[in-house]
């Protein structure tokens, strides 16, 4: 998969609003670490974004599962592996500098989970759309 970095837009937007506004989050969590001196605020900070990355994750798969979303399994492994990742570098963090933490973060929130928005998440919006009646608009 070619990684491209992006940061939030319109085009990430899906017009499902609990997805939406908890992808958002993770782009305003994840603009806070460029330019911060303070070691103690960005492990901090670190750890608040695994958890954010973990409780968005088990909402989609809630939400995926509840509507008997056919590619779910796939889904969740990619999920899973991003989860590896995030605990890896919370794992490595003590050992980087701070400048080299924030651009693993931009490009795991700004590369992976652009790409995943866009690739993987975008596909199940037509079927949560016609299997939940209260989104047709
Ligand atoms: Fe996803
Ligand atoms: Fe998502």
């Amino acid at each position: 998969m070619d990684i491209q970095l992006a940061q939030w837009s319109e085009k990430l937007v899906f017009g499902l609003p609990m997805i939406d506004s908890q992808h958002k989050q993770l782009y305003d969590l994840a603009g806070t670490f460029a330019g911060n001196g303070d070691q103690i605020r960005v492990m901090k900070t670190l750890v608040m974004l695994n958890n954010y990355v973990k409780d968005h994750f088990g909402a989609e798969e809630q939400m995926l599962e509840a509507l008997k979303y056919p590619d779910l399994a796939a889904h969740k492994l990619l999920h899973a592996q991003f989860k590896d990742l995030l605990i890896k570098l919370l794992d490595d963090a003590r050992q980087l500098s701070l400048d080299e933490i924030a651009s693993k973060v931009q490009y795991l929130i700004y590369g992976w989970f652009s790409n995943h928005i866009l690739q993987v998440d975008v596909a199940y919006v037509p079927w949560v759309r016609s299997h939940t009646p209260q989104t047709q608009d």
